[in-house]
């Protein structure tokens, strides 16, 4: 959440930061704020309208100091204090000489905040943020330079943060620290930048570099110094960019919005994150797995951890990884893993997916699972995330850059890269023959063919949209390998639609639910092919009046079944059809939001990547 950008040495830095922050605006929309250096003092502007905040940002930034060559700039999801523009970052000390944006929770913010107050300090937010510039000007008041007192200010604090400052008196640098939140450096020609993502600085420079928990980066025209909090010097890491990262891959290309270009490109998704995996040897070839086939197969139980649509791919992996590797595997919600002392030893493969790669919540999953000695695989579709760069193993969706808050080609990128993971399991384990992974790996390479197919039958999904218009209530229902894909069409409705919608398995609505069942109430059904019982299941709603909508597999018999019918391609393995079946919930998803006039890409109160707890 909130999104990050730090520039010094560069003729054009509002520019930049503008850019910038318009690249990092999923993170956080709720406001959005820049500061300069303009001579011996600080130019700020900050702005807090909803959805739109950098752009008014953008239209109310007048005076601009022509020579400034540094500044810091923020886009931000509100979490403690509304999102008004006083609460709007940058935040600013007592002698308004010092800026600072942050990204993350300081979770001890009450506790520093009452002393700091009773020293004579003047807070104008309510954010736990605004401490840590008080905190900072102490810190300068005794003489030190600002790399020192950064490390010196954040000695008291708890929580998470990415934090970068600026200032009037030292305008040459920027200095930023990290703790559990993504920050990257970059240096160009006489330029030093720095962001939460990289997105917001392709382009900008040539070299790339993580920044690591509990290190501090000095970035000044063209120079980069890392130490830790401690103030001992390291070698910052150096990050490679992803070569189908650049900045055209994160633009719209002529659609509507994000979200219709992601979902249009899913075909390529599944394409690209199956390429190269099949090797000489006629076997499956995951080059960036890392785990030796050996610690493989000494595995006895998968745990998967992820939040929203990865964990949906998680829920759907689990069939995929019991049926082929005859692995017990447990589907966890990545924040309630962590505070629950789970059962992780060296035999347990936790797998953690995640598209940002950033998600706080399945990184500290990650993290308690290495605490426990567990054997750790991330599937990301980030190349540098910190869960990529952490874990044992990675294993990479290709599905180029997911812009829209919704995510939709990285959720089939994941089920398919998770798929992928089943086979290998399988295949080293000996549960399955190499015809078997063969038939399987010809099974998911026919995919992305089906997937475009689905694709071409938005418009019955149109008719379907425009006849469910006035719908209020939705379940969503499945069975077996069609529940999962219930869950994720609910969740794609609530997003981006705001209408209630609930994934249910279709066999429990008789235990309770159905009671909600009424006429005006929409019931979507994922027809799997193997569950003749999701029929009776159906009736059962028809029968108290809802109205009904199926997703039927082309030659599936649905007389009488239901109201509506949007048909999908057949696809020969069930276990594969999720990356099929999700596409008409998506499209459905879509075309009621738009009717209801709503910004698809920026959903009110989300943020596309998570990283509080
Ligand atoms: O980056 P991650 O995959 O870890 O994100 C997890 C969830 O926050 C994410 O899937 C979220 O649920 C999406 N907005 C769903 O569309």
């Amino acid at each position: 959440m909130c999104g990050i950008i730090g520039v010094t040495g560069d003729g054009n830095a509002l520019g930049v930061i503008f850019e910038g922050l318009r690249r990092l605006e999923y993170r956080g929309y709720d406001s959005a704020g820049v500061a300069l250096v303009d001579g011996a003092s600080l130019w700020r502007r900050r702005a807090a309208d909803g959805t739109h905040s950098v752009d008014d940002l953008i239209g109310s930034a007048d005076e601009v100091p022509e020579a400034s060559r540094t500044g810091i700039g923020h886009t931000r999801w509100a979490t403690h204090g509304g999102p008004t523009t006083e609460n709007a970052h940058p935040h600013v000390d007592c002698s308004g000489q010092l800026a600072l944006v942050h990204n993350g929770i300081i979770e001890n913010h009450a506790e520093l905040r009452g002393p700091l107050e009773e020293r004579g300090h003047v807070f104008a937010s309510q954010t736990d943020t605004e401490v840590l510039v008080h905190l900072l000007e102490e810190e300068l008041a005794g003489g030190v330079g600002l790399a020192e007192g950064l490390r010196r200010a954040l000695a008291g604090v708890r929580g998470a943060f990415s934090v970068v400052v600026l200032s009037a008196d030292q305008p040459d640098v920027i200095v930023a620290a990290r703790r559990s939140v993504p920050l990257l450096a970059a240096v160009g020609d006489g330029t030093g930048f720095v962001a939460s993502d990289i997105s917001a600085l392709l382009g900008r420079a040539d070299r790339f570099f993580a920044i690591e928990d509990d290190q501090v980066a000095a970035v000044g025209p063209g120079t980069l110094e890392v130490t830790t909090l401690a103030g001992e010097p390291v070698e910052p890491t150096s990050v490679v960019v992803d070569p189908g990262w650049d900045v055209e891959a994160a633009q719209k290309a002529g659609y509507d919005d994000f979200m219709t270009k992601e979902i249009h490109e899913q075909p390529r998704a599944v394409a690209d994150t199956l390429l190269d995996r099949w090797g000489p040897g006629k076997d499956l070839v995951i080059d960036e797995l890392r785990v030796p086939p050996e610690d493989l197969r000494a595995v006895d139980k998968v745990v998967v951890v992820a939040c929203g649509s990865s964990y949906h791919a998680g829920m759907v992996a689990k069939y995929a990884i019991e049926r082929w590797a005859r692995l017990p595997t447990e589907v966890e919600i990545a924040s309630e893993l962590r505070y629950r002392d789970p059962v992780l030893h060296e035999r347990t493969l936790v797998v953690g997916v995640s598209q940002s790669g950033e998600t706080l919540d399945t990184l500290e999953a990650l993290r308690e699972a290495r605490r426990s000695g567990a054997p750790t695989v991330i599937v990301s579709n980030v190349v540098h995330a910190t869960m990529a760069r952490e874990a044992d193993g990675v294993l990479y969706t290709r599905a180029g850059p997911e812009v829209s808050v919704a995510s939709t080609k990285c959720h089939v990128a994941q089920i398919v890269a998770l798929d992928l993971l089943a086979l290998v399991l399988a295949q080293w384990r000996g549960t399955m023959g190499p015809a078997a992974v063969a038939a399987e790996f010809d099974g998911l390479r026919r995919l992305p063919s089906l997937v475009d197919e689905a694709l071409g039958r938005a418009k019955d999904v149109d008719a379907v949209a425009e006849a469910l218009a006035g719908a209020r209530d939705y379940f969503f229902l499945g069975r077996n390998i069609g529940y999962p894909v219930a869950l994720e069409g609910a969740l794609k409705l609530k997003e981006i639609s705001y209408l209630r919608a609930e994934g249910y398995p279709a066999g429990e609505l008789k235990h309770g639910p159905l009671a909600l069942v009424e006429p005006g109430v929409v019931v979507v059904a994922v027809l799997d092919p193997l569950q003749d019982k999701m029929r009776s299941n159906i009736a059962e709603a028809s029968a108290r009046g809802a109205t009904v909508v199926v997703v039927a597999a082309d030659g599936e018999d649905v007389t009488g079944l239901s109201d509506h019918v949007l048909r999908v391609p057949r696809v020969d393995d069930p276990i594969l059809a999720p990356v099929v079946t999700v596409v008409p919930l998506q499209l459905l998803a879509y075309a009621l939001a738009r009717r209801l006039g709503n910004d698809v890409d920026r959903p009110r109160n989300l943020a596309k990547t998570v990283t509080v707890e």
